[in-house]
């Protein structure tokens, strides 16, 4: 099933120029980036995006470090890309995903930890629309596809 994600690469993937690595990991995996841009957070949009962990005790720590830097706001596309996405970036903390994900290979920290992604069908439709218009998101076929993909897939 095709799904589509919300991906954020975060200050410190920016700062550390990581970007081009991110978004290569998801284009080798044959996924296709519908949207992008770069942004920088407010503390308004923080506190939407990260509603659940607002009234949290890391919170404050977590607003300062997501709206301190500019991040790049991503719609990732393909088959379980919810799923997928999430397994690719590995455990919350750097410390504890496997190597091979994204977090285990290139972080050592719970907070810097690069990359977030929706965590599910409708945290994905909520984080897409606070990020992105539609008017903003290709729809556009890629001619690649089938040699990604077998017709039924
Ligand atoms: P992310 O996947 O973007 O979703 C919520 C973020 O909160 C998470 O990555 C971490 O960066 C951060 N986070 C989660 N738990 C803690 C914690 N216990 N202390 C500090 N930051 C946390």
């Amino acid at each position: 099933m095709r799904e589509r994600t919300l991906v954020l690469l975060k200050p410190d993937c920016v700062q550390r120029r990581l970007v081009g690595q991110m978004i290569s990991r998801f284009e080798n995996k044959g996924f296709n980036i519908v949207a992008m841009k770069l942004l920088r957070i407010s503390p308004d949009l923080a506190r939407q995006h990260y509603a659940e962990h607002v009234s949290k005790p890391f919170y404050p720590g977590l607003e300062r470090f997501i709206t301190g830097g500019p991040v790049v706001a991503l719609i990732v596309e393909g088959p379980e890309a919810i799923r997928v996405v999430r397994e690719m970036l590995g455990a919350t903390s750097g410390l504890q995903s496997a190597p091979g994900t994204i977090r285990g290979d290139f972080s050592c920290s719970r907070q810097m930890n690069l990359v977030h992604a929706s965590d599910g069908p409708a945290a994905a439709a909520r984080e897409i629309a606070l990020y992105f218009d539609d008017g903003e998101i290709q729809a556009d076929e890629l001619t690649l596809r089938p040699w990604l993909l077998a017709a039924d897939e």
